[in-house]
């Protein structure tokens, strides 16, 4: 349906949840499976896109076609989607909000302090800071997962991010993360659109026919 439209132009995705080390054999994470990003980035590759997949820990394959790197924390990430100079940025992972401000060498150990002694840093927004840079990718489209007033916070997440177009999404209740099945509203200047509700792989087309429209513009 969207074949070669995209023909052209590179697109880079972030996908998957970070892990944020405590000590060498712990750290943070989130329930993120990366479904959702690598859908996205495969149907991307569909339209004709060459694609990167900045990608935290899943199980997944990566995609034929496409150019995986493999990234552990949000710092990270940060540092490899600012190394990739593309024209659209879609960011669909699920970065930890806070991190310990430095990993143990060792171990902590029961009896030696406990994790309150951990001091938690806020991380990057990475999505905010492309957006933000001088070389801004000429789009930059968010994803916004709410528990409550998805669209509406989801709305001022796009302003403040500085980002052309957002998808908003409600987890929790088993909804979006690590399902098949997602629903997702596409919010940009112009108002929303109600992408609907089902598997990733669908959405992810419907939200590639979005951006070849918004191209148009
Ligand atoms: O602020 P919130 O985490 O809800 O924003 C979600 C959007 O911002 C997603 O597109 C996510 O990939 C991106 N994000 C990011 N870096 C962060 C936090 C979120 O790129 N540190």
């Amino acid at each position: 349906l969207v074949s070669g439209q995209l023909a052209g132009q590179h697109w880079l995705v972030s996908a998957g949840p970070t892990r944020e080390a405590i000590d060498p054999v712990r750290y943070v994470s989130n329930h993120s499976s990366g479904k959702m990003g690598y859908a996205i980035a495969a149907a991307l590759r569909d339209a004709g896109a060459q694609v990167t997949l900045v990608s935290g820990p899943t199980t997944l394959d990566c995609p034929d076609g496409i150019e995986r790197v493999a990234v552990n924390s949000a710092l990270e990430m940060l540092a490899a989607c600012q190394a990739v100079n593309p024209d659209g940025f879609i960011a669909c992972a699920a970065v930890a909000d806070f991190r310990p401000a430095m990993a143990a060498e060792h171990k902590l150990k029961k009896g030696q302090g406990d994790l309150n002694d951990v001091h938690w840093v806020e991380n990057p927004d990475i999505v905010a800071a492309v957006a933000g840079a001088k070389r801004r990718p000429r789009w930059v489209i968010g994803f916004a997962a709410e528990t409550e007033n998805a669209i509406d916070n989801a709305r001022a997440k796009r302003i403040r991010k500085g980002l052309d177009a957002i998808l908003a999404n409600t987890v929790g209740d088993n909804q979006a993360f690590g399902t098949d099945d997602n629903h997702l509203h596409w919010i940009d200047a112009h108002g929303d659109t109600d992408l609907g509700h089902a598997p990733k792989r669908v959405l992810a087309e419907a939200l590639v026919r979005r951006i070849i429209d918004l191209a148009k513009e």
